[in-house]
């Protein structure tokens, strides 16, 4: 089902699904394939997250991945779309501390990508970085809760903002997200109250991942509901299929028929 008829979702059209109560469908894409896909199967947002420096490149973290690479995966994703609003993220090291480096990061995603936002993660800290920006005329995303860019300062991936501090932080920085002008935020793994209240109090959207269902939209890894990751199966995550296996019967089938000359067969060649 695609929403509300909207041949181009656009920031405006995202606020206005909010209004109406209608939620948001947002997955990750990397890779033109992929994007084409899931750009033609009515998909809301294109994320094409820094989460490609895991699923795609197979590092730990996703503090590695360059703002080069990111444009790569932003630029190919682009040429698939033509409906989906399409975020990209600002990698690790490339807008904090700095509202001069972080506006030169976002313009080269726009310019070389042809995205159509940016997403960062942080507050109040980042606060000149997504200003500068948005002076620029660039839509900024914001990503609140668990931000995986700082797992070096907190240590574990495990549920955010539990405590009141945390929360009354995260609920600050909603509204300061909000007040300085971004359209939408993600909120990662925080409690589903939580992510409920901020949803309720702030005007813009809200996108969770781990964070219940009182907020605006959903997102997720597209090869974690894909199923083809095997390893990360935490409790939020709701597997579609599972490609892992579907992918490895059909390889060992192909391996078997190589092996065995059943491929090709006489309508197989020329
Ligand atoms: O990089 C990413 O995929 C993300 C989502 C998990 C929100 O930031």
């Amino acid at each position: 089902m695609k929403t509300l008829n909207f041949p181009r979702i656009t920031t405006h059209v995202l606020q206005e699904m909010k209004l109406k109560g209608e939620k948001i469908a947002m997955l990750t894409a990397y890779d033109f394939s992929m994007a084409k896909i899931i750009d033609d199967s009515g998909i809301d947002i294109i994320l094409v997250g820094d989460s490609a420096a895991n699923v795609m490149a197979g590092h730990k973290t996703t503090l590695p991945i360059t703002l080069n690479e990111m444009i790569y995966h932003a630029s190919s994703v682009m040429r698939a779309v033509e409906r989906a609003l399409v975020v990209v993220d600002l990698p690790f090291g490339t807008y904090q501390g700095n509202s001069r480096e972080a506006l030169n990061s976002a313009i080269r995603i726009m310019k070389e990508s042809n995205a159509n936002a940016v997403k960062l993660e942080g507050g109040r800290e980042i606060k000149d970085s997504v200003d500068r920006i948005l002076s620029a005329g660039i839509p900024v995303m914001g990503h609140l809760g668990l931000t995986p860019q700082s797992i070096n300062k907190f240590g574990t991936y495990v549920v955010r903002a539990r405590e009141e501090e945390e929360a009354q932080r995260l609920k600050e920085d909603a509204k300061l997200l909000e007040e300085i002008g971004c359209f939408a935020l993600v909120l990662e793994k925080i409690p589903a109250t939580l992510a409920k209240e901020v949803t309720e109090n702030i005007k813009i959207p809200t996108i969770g991942i781990g964070a219940g269902s009182g907020v605006d939209g959903q997102v997720l890894v597209i090869h974690d509901m894909l199923g083809i990751n095997h390893d990360f199966s935490p409790r939020f995550l709701r597997r579609y299929l599972d490609l892992y296996e579907q992918m490895k019967g059909a390889v060992e089938l192909y391996i078997k028929d190589v092996k065995s000359l059943d491929f090709p067969n006489e309508r197989e060649q020329y």
